[in-house]
């Protein structure tokens, strides 16, 4: 059986949730067994189920940590394993998932490239070195409506400085999708 990693990247609102949904949900059209797993740090929206910005979920298992992933996945039966924000785990989440297509499984995991400051961003990064396949997704620049590319960080409206801390859980109060060349981060 042949297993392999689809990685799904992007800015905010660029339609990383949507597109994982939209592929597990016509995973479960072929009758395929999908486990779908969010990490707990994002209830924005929903306590308890994925969720993109214009509101469609998906049922999922809200874990704190891979482990939690891999306690789950070695007593389940399954075809797909999903993950969404991806960003937020730590660097086991890549053995994790390189061992679950290594079992023949398809593996897919959304996720932000790029944090606010435009750097590589977590586990993400490294999931696309690894992955067979990966969809890079824009959204629409707030500024010039150009692809954006990168995510603005705005902290009382004003862009957010390079030094303030990476993780920082929100929504349209604090973040834009922006292009380069309108993308702005403070010294
Ligand atoms: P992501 O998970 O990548 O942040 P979602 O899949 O949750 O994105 O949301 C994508 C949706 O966000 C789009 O279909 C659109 O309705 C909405 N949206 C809001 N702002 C923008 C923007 N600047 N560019 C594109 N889509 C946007
Ligand atoms: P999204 O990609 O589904 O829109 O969610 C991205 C989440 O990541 C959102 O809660 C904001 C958070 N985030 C950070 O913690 N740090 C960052 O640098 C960026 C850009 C986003
Ligand atoms: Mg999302
Ligand atoms: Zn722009």
């Amino acid at each position: 059986k042949w297993g392999s990693i689809e990685v799904i990247v992007g800015p905010m609102y660029a339609g990383k949730t949507e597109e994982l949904i939209r592929r597990v949900n016509r995973a479960q059209i072929a009758d395929l067994k999908v486990l779908v797993f969010k990490p707990v740090i994002d209830s924005r929206y929903s306590k308890d189920k994925v969720t993109s910005h214009n509101g469609k979920q998906i049922e999922c298992q809200v874990v704190e940590n891979p482990q939690e992933i891999l306690d789950y996945i070695a007593k389940e039966d399954f075809d797909v394993l999903a993950i969404d924000e991806v960003q937020f785990f730590g660097e086991e989440i890549i053995n994790i998932c390189q061992e679950t297509a290594d079992k023949g499984k398809r593996v897919i995991v959304s996720g932000l490239d790029m944090d606010f400051r435009g750097e590589p961003f977590s586990v993400a990064p490294n999931l696309m070195a690894v992955g067979e396949y990966v969809t890079k997704l824009t959204a629409i620049c707030k500024v010039c409506k150009m692809p954006a590319t990168r995510t603005q960080r705005l902290v009382d409206g004003r862009p957010a400085r390079y030094t303030d801390p990476i993780i920082m859980v929100g929504a349209k109060e604090s973040y834009e999708a922006r292009c380069r060349k309108c993308h702005e981060v403070v010294e």
